[in-house]
């Protein structure tokens, strides 16, 4: 036996809420990768599709589901559906959500449908995935491993109209402590990462701007944004029995940014 067994899925099932998107799809593949069997979820059916479709190809068993998981509904379905099709449910990996730079608006003025959009998107979608999640966990006895996807966001401000996304990553952080807690009891941890800028699709738009790149780029020691790929393994070590012991824990993926401040 290797020690990078402890770091592999095989057996284990699980369930990655916006799987479809740039994040969701590369910690779907990391998760397949190391032996899991996978159900991506995505707004729509045809999206799961496309990113279950290329780690198909890679050999593993991947379900794709449409659901729109702010519905308890849609939640108990994907999770009814999973241990259906596989027979019981491990691991949740929350990655839905993100709208940070689509509503931006000063801290005085911040219009209430910005601020519930927002934290629908981010929260509710967690709080919700996450309840169905576990009550599949709890059921089949075995423990779990959920993992958030919060943000460097909930712990520093900024000062450029971002009130709903920096409450909405803290309250995704602070969700992860209390679920921690509560469901120690069940062999069931829970952690989140909190990247800085990742490049991807959502964040495109900002970092096109050269100047605006630049400024992000000079407050990162490392001296860049971050990538999908920067991710997976954090997520392979939360998601597998090499992190056992470690619950209630919040990951700074930021090339050093929180450090500095
Ligand atoms: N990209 C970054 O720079 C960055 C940095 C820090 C944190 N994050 C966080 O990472 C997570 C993923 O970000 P991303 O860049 O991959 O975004 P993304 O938009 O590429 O992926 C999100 C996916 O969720 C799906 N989705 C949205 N609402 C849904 C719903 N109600 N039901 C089901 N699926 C739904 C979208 O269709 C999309 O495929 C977000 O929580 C974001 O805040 C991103």
């Amino acid at each position: 036996m290797s020690q990078l067994d402890v770091f592999r899925l095989d057996g284990r099932v699980a369930i990655v809420p916006g799987g479809g998107g740039a994040i969701g799809s590369a910690m779907a593949a990391a998760l397949a990768g190391a032996g899991a069997r996978v159900t991506v979820v995505d707004v729509t059916a045809e999206r799961a599709e496309t990113a279950a479709e290329s780690i198909r190809a890679g050999g593993a068993d991947v379900l794709a589901l449409g659901a729109d998981v702010t519905q308890e509904g849609d939640c108990e379905r994907i999770v009814g559906a999973t241990v259906e099709r596989f027979g019981r449910l491990d691991i949740i990996v929350n990655c839905v959500g993100g709208g940070a730079g689509k509503v931006l608006f000063d801290a005085e003025a911040y219009p209430r449908d910005a601020w519930d959009w927002i934290y629908e998107l981010n929260v509710r979608s967690t709080l919700l995935a996450t309840q169905a999640a576990a009550k599949a966990m709890i059921a089949g006895g075995r423990g779990g491993r959920v993992l958030n996807i919060s943000s460097v966001r909930a712990s520093l401000g900024i000062n450029a109209g971002y009130s709903a996304y920096v409450a909405a990553k803290g309250a995704i952080s602070s969700l992860t402590r209390q679920w921690a807690t509560e469901w120690a009891k069940h062999g069931i941890t829970v952690n989140a990462i909190a990247p800085t800028f990742v490049d991807t699709p959502q964040v495109a738009m900002l970092l096109e701007d050269p100047t605006f790149k630049a400024g992000v780029v000079s407050r990162i020691p490392l001296g860049r944004v971050g990538g999908t790929d920067d991710l997976t393994g954090a997520a392979l070590f939360f998601c597998s029995d090499a992190s056992s012991f470690v619950t209630g824990q919040i990951l700074g993926i930021d090339g050093g940014l929180t450090a500095t401040q």
